[in-house]
This record gives C-alpha cells, structure tokens and sequence, in this order.
C-alpha cells in the first residue's frame, strides 16, 4: 500500500469515498477530520498544518490517505504527539476502510503502518480505543497486538467504549 497526505487534485476521490459510505448508511467518516462538513480546500490546509506545524492541544499529526494501485481504499490518522489526557480518551491512531474494500486485510495493514510511524516518532507505546461492539476494529487491534485495558472501559450513552496497549 502506498500511503500519503492528501492534495488539493484528490477532491473528486475524497467525493466518492464520502458517498460510497453514505450509499452504505454510513454518516460518519472515520478518521477523517470533519471532511465531509468541511470546505476542501480549507481542509487540506488544516491537514497540512497539522503535519508541519501541529495544533495547539492535539500537537502534530498525520492523516493518511491509504492506496492500493490507484484505488483510494482508507484514511489513517496517526496523532503521534497527544497528551496523555487525550491519547486516553480518543486514541492516538484512528482509521477506516471504504465500505467495498472491507474484510480484505486493509485495516490490518493500515494500522501495522501507523505503529511504525508511531515508533519512528520516537513513541514507546499507543492507546486505541473502539467501541466494544467494533469486532472488525477490535479484531484489527489484536491483530496487532494490541492489549485490552480492561480498567479503562467506559459506558455512555449506551455504549461502551474499550481501550487497548500496543507496545512498540
Ligand atoms: C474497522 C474497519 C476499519 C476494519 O477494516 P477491514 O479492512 O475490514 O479490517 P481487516 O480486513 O484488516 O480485518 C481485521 C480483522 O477484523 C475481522 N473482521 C472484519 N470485519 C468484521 C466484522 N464485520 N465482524 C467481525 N470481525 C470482522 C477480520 O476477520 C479480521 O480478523 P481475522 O483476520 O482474525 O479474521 C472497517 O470495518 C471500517 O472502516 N469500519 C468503519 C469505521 C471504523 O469502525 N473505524 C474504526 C473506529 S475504532
């Protein structure tokens, strides 16, 4: 897989994946940083400024769009420089997979990515978190070696919200 921040010229490629996933009864777009509600152009610079520059209280990251061939198939946020209050709660990598590319290894692969990214950051461990009902995330997680926190589970508005450790 070929991974990169996305450009101004992808904007139609973005498009299709926004609309594959509401065909499919999907509003939210993971990983994908309020693309959908936002104006492109805007967005890619916001991306860009968080790869060079970083925000103020989330620090630098990364959001990847993730390629096989030509075909955009996910989106990979790798927040390397969180917090530790907000690793806890969000998570420091999030990911999806476009709705006809899913169950094919996609996510696995994403993510082993992410955590090599994370390790050449200079990180030592990272905090995932899914909702408990997500098998397909979780199942990603584990795969990864990933550690359920079984102290850090929480429940709101009826759903339960479980974290896993990845040591790098
Ligand atoms: C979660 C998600 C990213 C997984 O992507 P994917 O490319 O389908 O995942 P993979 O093909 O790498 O599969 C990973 C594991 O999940 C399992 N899996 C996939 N879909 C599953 C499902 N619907 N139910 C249970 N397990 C599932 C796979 O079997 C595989 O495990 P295995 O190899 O032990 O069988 C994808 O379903 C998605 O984009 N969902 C919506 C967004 C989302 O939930 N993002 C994560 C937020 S925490």
């Amino acid at each position: 897989m070929k991974y990169r921040l996305p450009e101004i010229n992808d904007k139609d490629i973005l498009q299709k994946y926004v609309q594959e996933h509401h065909n499919n009864g999907e509003t939210s777009i993971s990983a994908s940083l309020g693309l959908s509600s936002s104006d492109y152009t805007e967005w890619v610079t916001k991306i860009k400024n968080n790869a060079l520059s970083g925000d103020e209280q989330w620090g630098k990251s990364l959001l990847y769009l993730c390629f096989d061939g030509d075909r955009l198939i996910g989106l990979l946020s790798v927040r390397y420089e969180l917090p530790e209050v907000l690793s806890e709660k969000y998570g420091d990598i999030g990911y999806g997979v476009r709705p006809s590319e899913r169950n094919k290894g996609y996510a696995t692969a994403m993510l082993k990515y992410a955590l090599s990214v994370c390790k050449e950051k200079g990180m030592e461990k990272v905090i995932l978190g899914c909702y408990k009902e997500n098998l397909a995330s979780a199942a990603t997680i584990q795969k990864n070696g990933g550690t359920l926190i079984a102290e850090n589970e929480n429940y709101k508005e009826g759903r339960t919200s479980q974290y896993y450790l990845i040591r790098l």
